[in-house]
């Protein structure tokens, strides 16, 4: 039996933030200032402190200006976006992230309504899902582009190829669909109401799996020789002595027997999130300086 590839998504991640980096340098020479990246926190959830602290070092260790805004969790929603108009006027500041989720008295969308669409470096702004959807150049969710960037570098031209994206969520199934359609992909989003998932599944080339259910893509969905992007990060408590691991979306080590190359949970697309981020951010700083966007990204 034939074992895929293992896809990984932790050193491709490095490069993109070594690129990034040099691509930070020479912003600097041209424009006289870092590229800064602000990041909003809203309460202490334990799992979003944790990406606000990594994306805080990260943003450091390439060379631009971080920024972090902690709030309480019983901020206004007046006073958040006070804060986002603040931050749309600064001029040192070219990506604004408000870390998702928010409290429940907080509307979403007015928060991210009210960020300016140059400064959308999560891309999750109407204006840039838009600009995503009709083909302009955007600011493009992070998660969803690292995933078309591991798909190209493993399979070079999608043109033609059958991508079938299980999940359906603002932030990854939806832009996910969208790069995939403007690669030539014929394109299917799969969801929790979709009839007889496995065969169609079974069609795609590509697969990718963002749906926030523990292995629920099986192994033998997949069709011989496809590429399978899991974007899924979900705590299992399943063993004997109750230590809780993380596995993704698709049930891997079955997977593993069927596909051309797979993805990992952990270390398959979770480092290209930050990794885009950056160079989202990087970017953005560009357009808003008058600058070229710069090679290689
Ligand atoms: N929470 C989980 N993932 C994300 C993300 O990509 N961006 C933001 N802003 N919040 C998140």
């Amino acid at each position: 039996m034939t074992i895929g590839k293992i896809i990984d998504g932790k050193a491709y991640a490095a490069g993109l933030r070594d690129t990034v980096a040099e691509g930070v340098t020479a912003f600097a020479a041209q424009a006289g200032r870092k590229p800064g990246l602000a990041v909003v926190l809203v309460g202490e959830d334990p799992a979003s402190s944790v990406y606000v602290r990594s994306k805080g070092k990260m943003t450091v260790a390439v060379g631009m200006e971080s920024y972090e805004f902690k709030r309480p969790v019983s901020i206004g929603q007046d006073d958040l976006l006070d804060l986002i108009a603040e931050l749309n006027q600064d001029d040192r500041i070219d990506g604004i992230l408000v870390q998702l989720p928010l409290p429940d008295h907080i509307d979403e969308a007015s928060v991210i309504a009210a960020i300016d669409p140059a400064k959308d470096v999560d891309g999750f702004h109407v204006v840039n899902a838009g600009r995503l959807a009709t083909g302009q150049e955007a600011l493009v969710p992070c998660t969803p582009m690292g995933c078309i960037m591991l798909l190209k570098d493993e399979l070079g031209d999608l043109s033609g190829l059958e991508a079938v994206v299980v999940g359906r969520s603002n932030i990854v199934g939806k832009p996910m669909a969208q790069l995939l359609l403007a690669e030539s992909c014929t394109v299917t989003i799969a969801h929790s109401r979709t009839r007889d998932i496995a065969s169609i599944v079974h069609r795609a080339d590509i697969v990718v799996a963002a749906v926030g259910r523990a292995e629920m893509v099986k192994g033998e969905w997949i069709k011989p020789g496809a590429t399978v992007i899991d974007v899924g990060i979900n705590r299992v408590t399943d063993t004997e002595d109750g230590k809780s691991r993380i596995v993704g979306d698709v049930a891997t080590a079955e997977a593993l027997a069927h596909v051309r190359a797979i993805t990992p949970v952990p270390g398959g697309v979770g480092p290209m999130t930050i990794a885009v981020l950056l160079r989202n951010t990087l970017v953005a700083a560009h357009a808003r300086a008058g600058l070229a966007k710069p090679e290689g990204l």
